[in-house]
């Protein structure tokens, strides 16, 4: 392939390619998940990443002022993947703080200067997933998209509706049956995007979204999950950030929660790629964190030894686990529902970076989580609950001595406090917001701009349908029959 950048099945011994310009989520040979390839030898690279640090002063207007301004597209020459500066999709995405934590250091028994907070609740909308957008959506204007859609348990929905109505696109978000915290849904709703509340979890929701975008071509939708490889690459430039603010010294461990694995298979590819750049030397090691009522990774990992093995992973370890969930009708379950996901989809780039990263993954507790997510906000700016499985899970592993004091450690708080005010309200007072609304009288809601979720079965005529699509899209599409027992609650 002439181009410099390309897509690549990630499965080693396939390895197929695909131009840049196509819209994929899976290699059509082998249904493996796909990365963005370069050929590094025919770019214009840094020789140093300090290279980056003049962009900081750039105030330009035009493209490339607006892209220096970005935390992701600063580092652009690490995502090379677009056709021209004047493309790429931004709203100022990215320029985030991390901040040394030693109050919250001294409570944990670190020393000071060892605890650092990396803050991606700054984003515009509020979490982590615009570094993502910013890219896939550059992407779906390179080829075209005119309707983008996801599943979400609720970031990523407020992200993509964001980013649709910025770039003129429609955007539909497939969120589950009471599944989302307030916040996400309401930055969803206010955006404009079509929001469907499927009847499932977030599983289905990611499943029939999937099947809609791959096997529906008629309905015309570009897909913005972290099945996107094209999401991941903007992903990588939380670690360029973190190792900008540390003087490009990398830290001894990078902390993350882990729901769909899309974060955590980002960090592992940014550093693939600085290493074999020959632009850093250490790598740091990478702790992923589960919460316990959906710790898929961590059983797959740590438990039965599902290792990358240089792409020759055991996949049958983790097709007998699902099969074993669907026998006892197992549904994840956590108070961080941001990461209430039982099949992650990118569970195998997540081996990947946990081999690359020499990592490790734990699983954490509900109670835990949100003693931490009051600790993280007791001493500065707060985190939404599954943000606090990172801490949770560094005060484990200086429990465990896995981690020790004198270590430097990053704990990336993915979303902000707002976005779940009633996981914080509950905690201090008892009151559970939702299940008072639930209770109180509704009223017809009689605003100029109400955009209303609308309630959807978990089926494909009546999602179609729901969608604005013609249930004759789906003659001659051949689908697996599959319907959630997961009881509908309305908003
Ligand atoms: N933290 C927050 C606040 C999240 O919203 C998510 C994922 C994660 C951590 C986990 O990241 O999936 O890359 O492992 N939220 C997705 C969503 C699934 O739909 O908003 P991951």
């Amino acid at each position: 392939m002439s181009e410099t950048a390309f897509q690549q099945c990630i499965n080693p011994s396939c390895a197929a390619t695909y131009a840049i310009d196509e819209a994929r989520v899976a290699c059509t040979k082998c249904g493996g998940l796909l990365d963005i390839r370069y050929d590094w030898s025919k770019l214009a690279l840094p020789k140093k990443l300090d290279f980056f640090e003049h962009r900081w002063s750039t105030k330009g207007t035009g493209a490339s002022g607006r892209n220096d301004f970005s935390g992701v597209w600063r580092f652009r020459e690490l995502m090379p993947f677009y056709r021209s500066e004047e493309e790429i999709v931004t709203v100022g995405e990215g320029r985030t703080v991390l901040q040394t934590a030693d109050l919250l250091a001294k409570q944990l028994n670190m020393k000071p200067g060892r605890l650092q907070l990396q803050y991606e609740g700054l984003n515009p909308s509020g979490s982590f997933k615009d570094n993502g957008m910013t890219a896939a959506f550059t992407h779906a204007r390179m080829v075209g998209a005119k309707k983008v859609a996801c599943a979400s348990t609720g970031n990523t929905s407020a992200s993509l509706a964001l980013f649709a109505a910025f770039a003129e696109v429609q955007g539909i978000v497939f969120i589950g049956s009471g599944k989302i915290a307030f916040g996400k849904l309401s930055q969803a709703l206010d955006y404009g995007a079509l929001t469907l509340q499927i009847q499932g979890d977030f599983d289905d929701c990611l499943r029939r979204i999937r099947q809609i975008a791959v096997d529906v071509p008629a309905m015309g939708i570009y897909l913005m999950n972290s099945v996107n490889p094209f999401r991941l690459e903007g992903q990588k430039s939380i670690m360029y950030r973190i190792l900008e603010a540390r003087d490009w010294q990398p830290p001894d461990w990078v902390i993350v929660p882990g729901g769909n694995l899309g974060n955590c298979s980002a960090f592992g590819k940014a550093f693939m790629e600085m290493k074999e750049l020959g632009l850093i030397k250490k790598i740091p090691r990478l702790a992923v964190i589960n919460a316990s009522g959906a710790n898929t990774l961590n059983v797959l990992f740590s438990q039965r030894g599902a290792k990358w093995n240089s792409g020759n992973w055991d996949q049958e370890i983790a097709q007998k686990h699902y099969a074993s969930l669907d026998e006892s009708n197992y549904r994840p379950h956590t108070v961080a529902s941001a990461i209430e996901i039982g099949r992650p989809v990118n569970l195998a780039k997540a081996l990947r970076a946990l081999d690359v990263m020499n990592g490790v993954v734990r699983e954490i507790p509900d109670d835990d989580i949100l003693e931490h997510r009051a600790l993280v906000a007791r001493y500065g700016f707060g985190c939404e609950p599954a943000s606090a499985a990172s801490v949770a899970g560094l005060h484990k592993l200086l429990d465990e001595q896995v981690i020790s004091k004198d270590e430097d450690v990053v704990c990336i708080l993915t979303g902000h406090e707002l976005k779940d005010a009633n996981a914080t309200v509950k905690y201090h007072t008892g009151i559970d917001m939702k299940a008072a609304q639930d209770l109180a009288p509704r009223e017809e809601p009689k605003g100029k701009l109400v955009n209303r979720p609308v309630p959807v079965d978990d089926d494909l005529e009546s999602i179609i349908k729901a969608m604005g699509g013609d249930p004759k899209v789906l003659s001659g599409v051949n689908i697996k029959a599959h319907k959630s027992n997961v009881p509908v609650r309305e908003f």
